[in-house]
């Protein structure tokens, strides 16, 4: 049954997010699994304490020396963002109009996905460390470098436009790594496609997460909720890793070639940016939102023509065919 659209002040988020509170706390079990039942790093890892280590590490780094220069590029910069955790969970802790009560639907949700998210970063960059092929030095100067930076993503404080960024961004991150997974794999490193395959899963059910919150809010507050979802659109989703960079840069200096990396490889390109906006647009039935006002309706009208204005846009772009050299890779 289609809900009645709350009335309340234009602006005014609390009551939305107070009605989405018991929703939020009901549903996260679906989205997130207990910790007992998920996997950890420890799973695929080479264990220290067996005799067979240092065999399973040498196993470990002759699968990583057939990785292309660019993939593992691309992996370091995918381990930093995850790495970046702290940044993205203060940043939440900022949104307005949720409940902040430590046992509250967003305070729980928060740390679960945070706690989620967390084992990310600990795969990987233990991973990284085995292979052999990483200048861990140049690699943790970048992360401390990232957190320390932060990032500004567009969305302020705002519980809708964070909601639209983090659905916009579980789903390219989804993307990445089940890209990186699949090069992986024909590269012949098993252990990484599958590492990487595990991750991509988690991104996906918190892509179903933060689209269902989103989807929620659109049936009680929709022209506020399509206004948020234009502003974010036009002000371009950016990555959280905006403002990467290497040990003597400035901030966001490595991230452009970071990118680049990803495009050579078809890891995350600019049709993917489309694709994911019309994966947003589809699911949560832009063109079938009712109760809109008169912004609302030119907000709608915009996103539903967005997708083939990018289209055209992303035939333009080039993308430079050299590889650039990163201080992070031996
Ligand atoms: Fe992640
Ligand atoms: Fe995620």
């Amino acid at each position: 049954m289609q809900e009645q659209p709350l009335n309340i002040p234009e602006g005014s988020r609390k009551e939305v997010m107070t009605y989405l509170e018991p929703f939020m706390l009901n549903e996260m079990s679906e989205y997130l699994k207990p910790v007992e039942q998920m996997w950890q790093p420890a799973d695929f890892l080479p264990d220290s304490s067996r005799s067979t280590f240092f065999e399973e590490v040498r196993d470990l780094q002759e699968s990583a020396k057939e990785l292309p220069y660019d993939l593992v590029a691309v992996l370091i910069g995918d381990t930093i963002t995850e790495e970046a955790l702290p940044t993205y969970e203060s940043w939440l802790m900022m949104v307005d109009d949720v409940d902040k009560n430590e046992q509250g639907g967003w305070m729980k949700w928060v740390r679960a996905w945070t706690a989620e998210e967390n084992r990310h970063g600990d795969l990987l960059n233990k991973y990284l460390y085995l292979s052999g092929r990483v200048n861990m030095r140049e690699f943790e100067m970048s992360t401390q470098y990232l957190i320390q930076d932060g990032f500004d993503i567009g969305t302020g404080a705002d519980p809708y436009r964070n909601f639209i960024y983090t659905s916009f961004q579980e789903i390219a991150t989804n993307i990445s790594h089940r890209r990186v997974s699949g090069i992986s794999k024909k590269s012949g490193d098993k252990l990484l496609a599958k590492m990487c395959g595990v991750i991509a899963a988690d991104e996906a059910r918190h892509a179903k997460a933060y689209m269902s919150f989103i989807s929620k809010a659109f049936t009680v507050d929709p022209s506020e909720v399509m206004l948020a979802f234009e502003d974010m659109m036009r002000k371009k989703i950016v990555m959280p890793a905006h403002l990467l960079r290497q040990s003597g840069e400035l901030q966001g200096q490595t991230f452009a070639h970071f990118s680049d990396a990803a495009q050579r490889l078809n890891v995350y390109t600019a049709l993917d940016y489309v694709d994911i906006l019309k994966e947003l647009i589809a699911d949560w039935k832009i063109d079938k939102v009712s109760g809109l006002n008169e912004q609302g309706e030119k907000a709608r009208d915009y996103l539903m023509k967005l997708p083939d204005r990018l289209i055209r846009l992303a035939d333009r772009i080039k993308i430079p065919e050299l590889e650039y050299k990163f201080k992070w890779i031996y």
